[in-house]
């Protein structure tokens, strides 16, 4: 079945560069930690997003199924479009003079060549997939609890996470499909779930504790106790949407969208300018339209 929702959007964010009374790693000033969490994640997509559309393509000459082939072209344009704006926004962190980037960066480089070059594609797809169904569940979270997350942080950058997260959900099926259709079964499918979330939070880990660092908040225990209470609060909001992932019967589209995601993608359709500078102070609303 395609999946008519998914959209291509060229989105028009403006990053705002560093200069002496703004640092853009800290994008949520209320939440610094966070705000590093979400950048080690961000430094994460021009190597992990291109190794996902890699993986899609070696796919593509063995699909036979014409609808199928439809989605995963609209998946690799939507992703080709995700790590663009990332690798925009990094740019801004680099600026702001972040030392750790280039190894940060070089880790993820080579743990993508690695599994390209060592592992099947069979191996490969079932990372896809369980990067994406991942992907499904914080997407979920991130719009759940955007308020707490999000609220009060600079526009553009709340926008690009909340953005880049509606379309994670819109092409939420594409991944199992793929994997499904070339290789179906169920422990495939839970292995690379667990090799996904380990090998991603891991890295997404060893990157915002570099950040951090960086930052001199490491050696602040008020710090310290502000990364725990954030860590365990989206651990513990992700976990019951990541075990429903081990369901045998699981399927990516059995998953409600959320409500807020359809009304900012009707936003967008109305006001591209607005859905890329979300008014952050209103997030609580459906709609929240830059005043
Ligand atoms: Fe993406
Ligand atoms: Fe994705």
């Amino acid at each position: 079945m395609t999946d008519a929702r998914m959209t291509l959007r060229a989105m028009p964010f403006v990053f705002e560069p560093s200069n002496k009374h703004w640092n853009p790693g800290h994008w949520n000033t209320a939440r610094p930690e966070f705000s590093q969490v979400v950048n080690s994640a961000s430094l994460a997509m021009p190597f992990l997003e291109p190794y996902l559309i890699r993986s899609m393509r070696a796919a593509r000459s063995k699909i036979t199924d014409p609808a199928l082939l439809a989605d995963l072209d609209l998946y690799i344009r939507q992703e080709a479009a995700h790590y663009k704006q990332h690798q925009l926004f990094n740019e801004t962190l680099r600026a702001a003079g972040y030392t750790c980037i280039d190894a940060i960066e070089s880790r993820l480089a080579a743990d993508y060549s690695k599994l390209e070059k060592e592992r099947s594609l069979r191996f490969n797809l079932a990372y896809a997939e369980g990067f994406e169904a991942m992907a499904l569940a914080i997407g979920q979270m991130l719009i759940e609890d955007r308020v707490h997350l999000f609220g009060d942080s600079k526009p553009a950058v709340a926008s690009l996470v909340l953005w880049h997260f509606v379309e994670e959900i819109e092409h939420k099926s594409v991944a199992y499909d793929v994997l499904h259709h070339l290789h179906p079964g169920y422990f495939l499918r839970i292995g690379g779930l667990i090799y996904a979330t380990a090998h991603i939070f891991w890295r997404t880990r060893q990157g915002y504790h570099r950040l951090l660092k960086e930052d001199g908040l490491s050696r602040s225990l008020a710090s310290h106790w502000a990364l725990t209470k954030v860590i365990y609060r989206v651990l513990f909001n992700i976990l019951p949407k990541w075990l429903r992932i081990l369901r045998p019967g699981y399927h990516p589209r059995q998953i409600a969208d959320p409500a807020w995601g359809l009304a900012w993608a009707k936003l967008f359709r109305d006001n591209p300018a607005g859905a890329a500078k979300l008014d952050t102070a209103r997030l609580a609303e459906p709609v929240p339209v830059p005043s």
